[in-house]
């Protein structure tokens, strides 16, 4: 495995949608080997749209490096889990979409099995090999997947809403395999108590820029900065574990 020094490095970028919508503003992030970064903000701030840049999908103008060179699709390099399962399943089952990946990358059919399996029961959907995708719950779907990323083993993991949809199993499985993964890992995420289990920094985006980037834990300190950008963490209550400002808190 090459050494990626900077995982991601993008400078000035911009970015506008066909019908005119100006997703990005002159944005500039990066993000270096081994980091754990969320990405938070308001519907509609940009953070998909940044997350689709680091694939090579779209292209605004500015400068985008991931893993050292400009974004080429390599799934063995960056490994998206878009928001929408819908755009990442395609194959007639379940074993076919998470098999995709590790089969474009040309690899021994009998490595691509033991990656599938592996996958899938990474995210609990052991036993769905068969099943159409289509006709899968949506929480099942968006464990899917991340099942189809997983299998390509990226060096850069990157998760558009990896919680939304999911039920509290499903949800800490997301978490675990998060915790468990050793490389670079980028969660475009609202739920910011799930994120702060597993991400260091912090990356607030409003309007397509970045309005603040630090460590997690003193960004979330700061509840005026989280308000103001559609964003909220309540702690919990250390005596009853209920969420300060709820009404069963104790005080
Ligand atoms: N395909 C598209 N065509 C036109 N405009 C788009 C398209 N996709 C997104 N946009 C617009 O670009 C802006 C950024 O959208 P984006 O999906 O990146 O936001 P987001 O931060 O991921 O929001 P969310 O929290 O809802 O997922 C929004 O104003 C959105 O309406
Ligand atoms: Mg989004």
């Amino acid at each position: 495995m090459k050494e990626l020094l900077h995982a991601v490095r993008i400078s000035g970028l911009g970015y506008r949608y066909h019908d005119g919508t100006e997703a990005l503003r002159g944005l500039d992030l990066v993000v270096h080997a081994g980091e754990k970064v969320c990405l938070a903000g308001p519907n509609g701030a940009g953070k998909s749209t940044l997350l689709l840049h680091m694939t090579g999908i779209i292209k605004g103008e500015g400068d985008v490096l991931v893993g050292g060179d400009v974004p080429k699709g390599a799934p063995s390099v960056f490994g998206l889990v878009f928001q929408d399962p819908e755009d990442q399943l395609f194959c007639p089952t379940v074993g076919d979409d998470v098999a995709f990946g590790p089969r474009n990358m040309k690899l021994p059919e009998i490595e691509v099995d033991r990656r599938v399996a592996s996958a899938l029961l990474a995210v609990g959907l052991e036993g769905f090999q068969s099943r159409s995708a289509h006709h899968l719950s949506g929480g099942e779907k968006k464990r899917a997947a991340i099942a189809a990323v997983l299998a390509c083993e990226p060096e850069i993991l990157a998760l558009d809403e990896p919680w939304a949809n999911l039920d509290v199993r499903s949800s800490r499985a997301v978490t675990d395999i998060l915790r468990g993964h050793k490389g670079t890992f980028i969660v475009a995420s609202q739920d910011l108590h799930r994120a702060a289990e597993v991400c260091e920094r912090l990356v607030i985006i409003d309007g397509g820029a970045i309005v603040a980037d630090g460590p997690m834990k003193e960004l979330l300190a700061d509840e005026e900065l989280l308000e103001a950008h559609g964003l909220e963490f309540r702690k919990k209550c250390a005596k009853c574990e209920a969420t300060k400002g709820d009404k069963k808190a104790c005080a």
